[in-house]
């Protein structure tokens, strides 16, 4: 069994319904989101070009990145099919008007920080999906 350590990264009331906020977690840039009635946490950096994610806009339940259009899903970190592209999301609480972001147990690597072996880095200096899995 893993102990979850969560940390605090703003109060909740610096998150507006809809408006995406960049905290730092360990020298990471995280975007957290209110969407509804919960916080989300995703990368800040969009893993097509570096933009910032927190400064895009939401469309249901993804966040749409400003530069190019890309979308993340706020729960998977899952990118639209178009680029294949996926963004990592974290675990967020509220506590007494704090909202926490939970620590990974690994640190994430700048500027990109894929654990799950879902994409990889191409010549072309993109992230891209690997060969797909017969479930993917
Ligand atoms: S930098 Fe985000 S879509 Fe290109």
């Amino acid at each position: 069994m893993t102990d979850r350590e969560f940390v605090k990264v703003a109060r909740a009331e610096e998150i507006p319904e809809g408006r995406g906020k960049t905290v730092e977690l360990d020298g990471f840039r995280i975007a957290v989101w209110k969407v509804g009635e919960r916080y989300v946490a995703i990368q800040d950096a969009c893993p097509h070009m570096g933009a910032s994610l927190a400064e895009g806009w939401l469309a249901r339940d993804r966040i749409v990145c400003r530069w190019h259009n890309r979308s993340f899903d706020v729960n998977t970190g899952h990118g639209d099919a178009r680029s294949g592209l996926c963004a990592r999301v974290f675990a967020v609480r509220v506590e007494g008007g704090d909202v926490l972001v939970e620590r990974p147990a690994e640190p994430p690597a700048q500027p990109h920080p894929h654990d799950d072996g879902w994409i990889v880095w191409d010549p072309d200096r993109h992230w891209k999906r690997r060969t797909p899995d017969a479930d993917d």
